[in-house]
């Protein structure tokens, strides 16, 4: 078993009161080596890497556990190229680029709405369990300070939790030496 291998397994099985001390020397020169990729070298991700970067990213945490983003991985280089002309930065050295991952809020966030149900069910919430959430999650939404009645403070408010998720995908790259590029879009 490989070093990538040893970290995804040690993921998986440590306890929570356990926590885990990797070297901090370690940490702190993969930190130091990141950097906005503007052009690409043409080496390529293996799968066993890509999969530990998606393990990364579906760990994030997210407001009540709601994970309230789409994830899209594009991996057709005629269309990474296509998008990529169109962002600022990177323009046309899209070549090499093995995956494009475009991060977006989901659009039905609301406390009763078929996706919420559905994490809810994976949560184990008993559906009187789930009543009551519902009723403490509209008034978390209605809350003066947050106001998630209101589109475009629910769609900050995703996009927010966005940032967490591919910022730990972009450690994690950093961890195994993988080239990124963090590139906003609206
Ligand atoms: C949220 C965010 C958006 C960014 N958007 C772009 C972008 O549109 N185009 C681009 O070339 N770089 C983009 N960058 C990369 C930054 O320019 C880069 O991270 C910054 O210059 C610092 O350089 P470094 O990452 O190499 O340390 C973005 C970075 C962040 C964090």
């Amino acid at each position: 078993m490989n070093d990538n291998n040893d970290m995804l397994q040690a993921i998986t099985v440590i306890p929570p009161d356990e926590p885990v001390h990797l070297l901090k020397g370690d940490i702190m020169r993969a930190m130091k080596w990141r950097r906005a990729i503007k052009k690409y070298n043409g080496e390529h991700i293996s799968a066993e890497d890509w999969n530990f970067l998606l393990e990364m990213g579906r760990l994030a945490p997210s407001s009540m556990g709601l994970e309230a983003w789409n994830m899209l991985d594009i991996t057709n280089s005629e269309l990474i190229g296509k998008l990529t002309e169109a962002s600022w930065g990177i323009g046309d050295k899209f070549p090499g680029l093995d995956h494009l991952v475009i991060y977006t809020v989901k659009n039905d966030l609301h406390p009763d709405s078929p996706y919420f149900h559905a994490i809810r069910v994976s949560q184990g919430y008993t559906p009187e369990g789930e009543a009551e959430r519902i009723a403490r999650t509209t008034e978390y939404e209605g809350a003066d300070y947050q106001d998630l009645t209101d589109e475009r403070k629910r769609l900050d408010w995703g996009a927010k939790q966005v940032y967490i998720v591919f910022t730990q995908m972009m450690v994690g790259a950093s961890l195994l030496g993988i080239d990124s590029t963090p590139i906003e879009g609206s």
